[in-house]
């Protein structure tokens, strides 16, 4: 599929997929969602594909929030709709059966922070801005940050980028434990490319079904998260991949894994 507002390339099995709008620093149009959402879907079904890193065109950001141009005129409904579309990209890239890493070169603001989080992890640049700016603009998040900030930095601290709208640095960020890892500028996409291969080169099906016992597991019990991991452990002894990364193993040979989910 041709795309207009980000950008889709492959390098071996690892996919770059950059929002492109660097004008309104990557800002979010309705247009750039369902681009986005589409994307994750075909490369989803892309065998050839292993990981993916999410990022921003331009020096400046990664991506600025939802459009404030397109929102400022929406009544109750369509900003609805508006929000049903940023919550629908952003499940693609969590059912995408493949690890993704945001790699946050900029600012990480409203819906640039709600897409980051979206991802599996996210890298960011010494140079990254972070924050859930909404409140100041009159609104409340509408692209998943009001649930998924409280589940990965805990609910004192969402609230307080959420009530307050501050913007954070990096450093911040990773203590945190909003960001993994903080690189200078000019290392943030080698590093995120160098993770990703490393990705990439393990057995597909496993990388999938852990993305997957992690993603449902934590809404669930503990005990029927242990037994959904039994479970996905259990269909790894399915696989060509199981029984090639074994006998590597044995064999005191590198795995030559098939790849596919
Ligand atoms: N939507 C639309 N356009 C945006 C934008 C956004 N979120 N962010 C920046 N732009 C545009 C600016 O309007 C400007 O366009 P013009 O050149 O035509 O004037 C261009 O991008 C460059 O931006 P600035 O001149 O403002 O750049 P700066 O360096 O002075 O400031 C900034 C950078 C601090 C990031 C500032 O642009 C800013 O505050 N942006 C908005 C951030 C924000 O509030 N995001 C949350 C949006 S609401 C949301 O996301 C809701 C949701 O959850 C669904």
């Amino acid at each position: 599929m041709a795309y207009e507002n980000i950008l889709v390339e492959k390098k071996g099995h690892v996919a770059v997929v950059t929002v492109d709008r660097p004008k309104v620093l990557n800002a979010l149009s309705s247009p750039t969602l369902e681009e986005i959402g589409a994307a994750f879907r075909e490369i989803g079904r892309d065998d050839s594909v292993r990981a993916v890193i999410l990022t921003g065109a331009g020096e400046k950001a990664f991506v600025a929030g939802a459009d404030i141009k397109e929102m400022q005129s929406m009544g109750v409904e369509e900003a609805r709709r508006y929000s049903y579309l940023g919550i629908q990209a952003m499940w693609e890239i969590r059912l995408c059966p493949k690890p993704v890493i945001a790699a946050v070169n900029g600012f990480a603001l409203g819906g640039g922070l709600e897409l980051a989080l979206s991802c599996d992890f996210i890298y960011a640049s010494e140079k990254a801005k972070l924050g859930q700016p909404e409140v100041g603009l009159g609104v409340t998040p509408g692209f998943g940050a009001t649930q998924k900030l409280p589940r990965l930095i805990g609910a004192a601290r969402a609230k307080e980028l959420l009530f307050t709208g501050d913007m954070i640095g990096a450093a911040e960020a990773k203590e945190l434990g909003l960001v993994n890892k903080v690189f200078p500028p000019e290392a943030l996409m080698v590093e995120a490319v160098k993770a990703a291969e490393k990705m990439a080169s393990k057995g597909a099906f496993a990388v999938a079904q852990a993305k997957r016992a992690v993603d449902a597991g934590l809404d669930m019990s503990l005990d029927a998260a242990l037994l959904f991991e039994s479970q996905v452990f259990g269909a790894c002894f399915g696989t060509e991949d199981q029984k090639e990364g074994m006998a590597a193993f044995l064999e005191k040979r590198k795995p030559n894994f098939k790849g596919a989910e």
